[in-house]
């Protein structure tokens, strides 16, 4: 249990599990002198937690499967069946219930044919992202060896405990081979002839496989459609797909942040076939990255990113500002989809989110599109999954981009070397909100005031998500300040806390990040909590010079 009053650090992310007993109606706060406050109401419940939400995508893109992911049965790199187990045994950790895979724009240029069956029998394909490698990359990145293809995948989804998503190309392959992946997937043993490969490959039973995307950004890399030229393939795509008894999930390709136009245009044709064909749609795919951290001064995609490492105190705000965007891109996209879907029985599946820096701060250099996170991007992270946490009714699935090697990833390798990142200590604080019932959590404190450019500008001051699980209580609280601790009062409305734990990640270097050889300088700090205590986690140093 959180201490009734508690000292939150500058730019720190903390997560308590609280354990309470519902005698007392109403617990109050402890001594006076907190200048935040945060108010649990056990008596408003939003809805479930999807454990969706703490889901995670990894693309065929560079570092990310090879050397990632995959490094193949012959390594010296410890393996299961050629999957990186280092990798295996932190995701067991963390409850990762959904992987996406295998793109992003990859998707739409992938025929997963060349992926199933003797591995010494594939072809080699040219990767749609080689044209982006550098010349020092390795052939696996630029030419895909297809060694890593569904089987390998779904065995990955096992092994760390997770549902696969798979994200099926709409660009440039046709709907016979969409429905021919699922009867590859899910068909009965000795079913089909797509069974029987399976069942050739070591896979008698079938995978069962949920969620299927109907192609990726399909505004743009997707195959340049307008939304709705998509609606009618997204119709012609999952027309009389067959279930084999398993439950179908479609989700289809959706706007890229603010692109409202999409999400109408999207439904209206979908609908102009009927109501009904809302059913066919699980979940619309939102992208949206945090990128332009110019602070207004362009909107041009390379010029507009910041640098993941060097960065002052208005970057890091601005990073912040970027991602607290989502909120109201959930809100936006969510009211116009209840024009057209009155039920709300589409979800939103946020299935690419992060910060997008510019290149340069990767691990292992020549990774395209890795950058190393920090502190930075932890709290960040925490941020977001308290939004979606905030949301339980709206938001069915999330998928951080990327897992390893990439944007913002929860780890990084390259041949034996391994850690965990700050954004992967975040979602194993978070884990434990998965299931609960997200409850309304107020919390009021002064705003973070600072000079963006000469002019006054200012953040919230501690935001956060609770939720409930029987007797037990998660709750997580982001203080974005880049030095200054807030003194918290919590104040549980409903019953009163008897014990707990607390874990908080935090440092005094605002650009604090894990290495291969030093993996261990952003890690959470948990310890059990006396609920009479008025708890002191850290005392502050002053903020460290940029850059
Ligand atoms: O995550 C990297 C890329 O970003 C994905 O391939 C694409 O969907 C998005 O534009």
């Amino acid at each position: 249990m959180i201490g009734r009053r508690e000292f939150l650090r500058g730019s720190a992310v903390a997560t308590g599990c609280l354990l309470f007993s519902r005698r007392a109606p109403f617990a109050l706060a402890g001594p006076t002198g907190a200048d935040s406050r945060i108010e649990v109401l056990l008596g408003e419940p939003l809805g479930t937690v999807s454990p969706g939400i703490y889901g995670h995508f990894a693309e065929n893109l560079s570092g990310v499967i090879y050397d990632g992911i995959w490094v193949g049965q012959a390594s010296k790199v410890p393996n299961v069946n050629g999957i990186r187990k280092e990798l295996i045994d932190e995701m067991r950790k963390i409850k990762p219930s959904v992987v996406r895979f295998p793109g992003g724009c990859f998707a739409d240029s992938y025929d997963w044919r060349d992926g199933v069956g003797p591995a010494d029998k594939r072809p080699r394909r040219t990767n749609f992202w080689a044209e982006g490698e550098s010349g020092n990359a390795p052939a696996s990145h630029r030419y895909d060896p297809n060694q890593f293809g569904t089987d390998e995948f779904v065995h990955f989804c096992k092994l760390i405990g997770s549902q696969p998503y798979l994200a099926a190309n709409v660009r440039s392959l046709p709907a016979e081979a969409f429905y021919q992946w699922i009867e590859y997937c899910n068909s009965p043993p000795g079913s089909t002839t797509l069974a029987d490969t399976r069942a050739a490959s070591g896979y008698r039973e079938p995978f069962d496989v949920r969620y299927w995307g109907v192609g990726n950004e399909s505004w743009g890399c997707g195959g340049n459609f307008t939304a709705q030229e998509y609606a009618v393939e997204f119709r012609r795509y999952t027309t009389w797909v067959p279930r084999y008894g398993q439950e179908l999930s479609f989700i289809a390709s959706g706007p890229n942040d603010d692109n409202w136009d999409w999400t109408r245009g999207f439904l209206e044709e979908i609908v102009r076939k009927g109501p009904r064909e809302l059913r066919s749609i699980y979940g619309l795919a939102l992208h949206y990255y945090a990128w332009n951290l110019s602070r207004g001064r362009t909107k041009d995609w390379d010029q507009g990113k910041g640098d993941a490492l060097k960065f002052d105190a208005v970057d890091w705000y601005e990073l912040l500002r970027q991602g607290d965007v989502m909120e109201s891109l959930i809100n936006g996209h969510w009211q116009i989809m209840g024009e057209i879907d009155k039920d709300h029985s589409i979800k939103l599946v946020v299935d690419e989110w992060g910060p997008w820096y510019r290149p340069g701060s990767q691990a292992t250099p020549g990774d395209q599109l890795e950058q190393m996170p920090t502190l930075r991007d932890a709290v960040f992270s925490g941020m977001t999954l308290d939004t979606f946490n905030r949301h339980p009714e709206k938001v069915a699935m999330a998928n951080c981009a990327q897992l390893i090697n990439c944007l913002n990833s929860l780890y990084l390798a390259h041949e034996d070397k391994f850690c965990v990142t700050p954004v992967g200590h975040v979602f194993a604080m978070y884990a434990a909100h998965q299931g609960g019932q997200a409850l309304r959590t107020i919390f009021s404190s002064p705003p973070v005031n600072y000079d963006r450019d000469s002019k006054p500008a200012s953040f919230w001051g501690l935001k956060g998500s609770a939720s409930l699980h029987d007797k037990g209580l998660v709750l997580t609280v982001v203080n974005p300040h880049v030095s200054e601790p807030r003194e918290t009062s919590i104040v549980m409305r409903g019953a009163a806390m008897r014990s707990g734990t607390a874990a908080t990640l935090t440092h005094s270097d605002i650009h604090a990040h894990n290495t291969f050889d030093q993996r261990e300088v952003v890690t959470p700090q948990t310890k059990p909590l006396d609920v009479a205590e008025a708890i002191l986690l850290t005392v502050l140093r002053p903020l460290p010079s940029p850059g």
